[in-house]
């Protein structure tokens, strides 16, 4: 009985370190992941676009600052399949996908020259 006790006691620690590990290096989900969950299907997985506009580009129907950007995903476009994200996403995910949209824009587009 004894035995069977502390072999819990291991197994509870166990599972214990485990878990705090995983929530340790996980702190929420990265705008490249919010991205990934919520864009690629329109926006394609590299922001190259597919059903809808590719999103690394000099000419913005709806502008390309930060500002605009928090705007168009806050607010989504009417009339278009463009959703508004206010409400699905919080303020603080939304601006982050915003920024990570601006940062992306030095990537090169695939089949493009720099
Ligand atoms: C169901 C499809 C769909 C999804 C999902 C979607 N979008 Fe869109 N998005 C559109 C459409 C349609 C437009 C309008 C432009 C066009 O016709 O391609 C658009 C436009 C935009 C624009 C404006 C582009 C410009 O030129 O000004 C931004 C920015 C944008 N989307 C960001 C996002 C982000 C970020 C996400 C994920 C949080 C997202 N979209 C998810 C369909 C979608």
């Amino acid at each position: 009985m004894k035995n069977y006790l502390q072999d819990m006691k291991r197994r509870y620690l166990l599972i214990l370190f485990f878990g705090l590990t995983i929530s340790l290096y996980a702190p929420g989900q990265s705008a490249n992941q919010l991205y990934l969950i919520y864009c690629t299907t329109c926006h394609g997985q590299n922001m190259e676009g597919g059903r809808a506009t590719t999103l690394i580009k000099t000419k913005w129907q709806h502008g390309g600052s930060l500002d605009s950007l928090i705007k168009t995903i806050s607010n989504g476009i009417p009339n278009t399949q463009m959703a508004k994200f206010e409400g699905v996403l919080t303020a603080k995910q939304i601006e982050d996908i915003a920024a990570y949209i601006r940062k992306s824009q030095k990537k090169t587009v695939p089949g493009k020259k720099p």
